[in-house]
C-alpha cells in the first residue's frame, strides 16, 4: 500500500476522479499582547475543535459545484466560520502544500492567510452564528506559540492533542516557515511524536 505523503499541486491536480479534494486554511494575525504581562503572544493562530474530537483547520471538501479549489475553500470557511470571512478571500497565492491520505483517497490542500487582528477578532466573534457551529465545528481555539517555564506548558502540551490528517505537521511547518514563534524558542522545541489520528472512514 502506498504511503501518505506530500505531493506538488500539479501532481495533486492530475489525480483521477476517485480522489476527493479538501482545502483547509490557517488564519492568523499579529497579536501584540503579553500573557501575564511578560510572555509575548506574537500571533493569534486559529484552529478548531472538530466534530470528531480532533483539532484541525477550518475548511473541507471541494464540491463539484465549486469552480476551483479556492472557491470550495472560501465556501467552507463561510459555512464553518460565519459571515466575517466575506471581507477577505483565500487565494492561490496563499497555497502552501498538499498531502495525500491514500487509504481515504483524499488529497488535502493547505493554505495560510494573514489577517489584521480586527478581521480575526471579527471571525471569532461571528463564529458562534456560523451554519456549522455546534455541529461540524465545536469551537475555535488559538494555538499557544510559547513554552512556559516548566518546559512543557504551551505549544508542547498543545501538540499532544489529537489532530486530523496532516494538521499537526501543517501547523509546525507554518510556525517555522512564517517564524510565528521566536526562532530561538523553535530551536529548543522537542516535538512529541504524533498520535495516529487519521480516521479510517467517513462519519
Ligand atoms: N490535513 C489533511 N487532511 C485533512 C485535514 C488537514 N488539516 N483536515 C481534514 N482533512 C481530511 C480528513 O480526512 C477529512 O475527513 O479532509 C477530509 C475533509 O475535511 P473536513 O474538514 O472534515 O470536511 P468537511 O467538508 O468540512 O466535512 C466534514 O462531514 O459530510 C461530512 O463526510 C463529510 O467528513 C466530512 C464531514
Ligand atoms: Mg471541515
Amino acid at each position: 500500500m502506498e504511503e501518505d505523503r506530500k505531493v506538488d499541486l500539479s501532481e495533486a491536480l492530475a489525480l483521477g476522479p476517485e480522489w476527493r479534494h479538501a482545502c483547509h486554511a490557517l488564519l492568523y494575525a499579529p497579536d501584540p499582547r503579553k500573557l501575564f504581562g511578560r510572555i509575548p503572544m506574537r500571533f493569534a493562530v486559529l484552529m478548531q475543535m472538530r466534530f470528531d474530537g480532533r483539532l484541525g483547520f477550518p475548511g473541507g471538501f471541494v464540491d463539484t459545484q465549486d469552480s476551483c479549489l479556492e472557491d470550495g475553500l472560501n465556501r467552507e470557511l463561510r459555512e464553518e466560520l460565519g459571515d466575517a470571512v466575506s471581507v477577505f478571500h483565500v487565494e492561490r497565492s496563499n497555497y502552501r502544500s498538499s498531502h495525500l491520505a491514500v487509504k481515504l483517497r483524499v488529497v488535502a490542500h493547505f493554505y495560510v492567510k494573514r489577517l489584521t487582528l480586527e478581521q480575526l477578532l471579527a471571525v471569532e466573534a461571528r463564529a458562534p452564528q456560523a451554519k456549522d457551529h455546534g455541529l461540524e465545528v465545536l469551537g475555535l481555539v488559538r494555538v499557544p506559540l510559547y513554552i512556559l517555564r516548566d518546559g512543557v506548558g504551551g505549544l508542547p502540551t498543545f501538540l499532544e492533542n489529537a489532530f486530523i490528517g496532516a494538521a499537526r505537521e501543517q501547523l509546525l511547518e507554518a510556525i517555522q516557515d512564517l517564524e510565528l514563534m521566536d526562532p530561538g524558542t523553535i530551536a529548543n522545541l522537542t516535538i512529541p511524536s504524533s498520535k495516529e489520528t487519521q480516521p479510517t472512514m467517513d462519519p
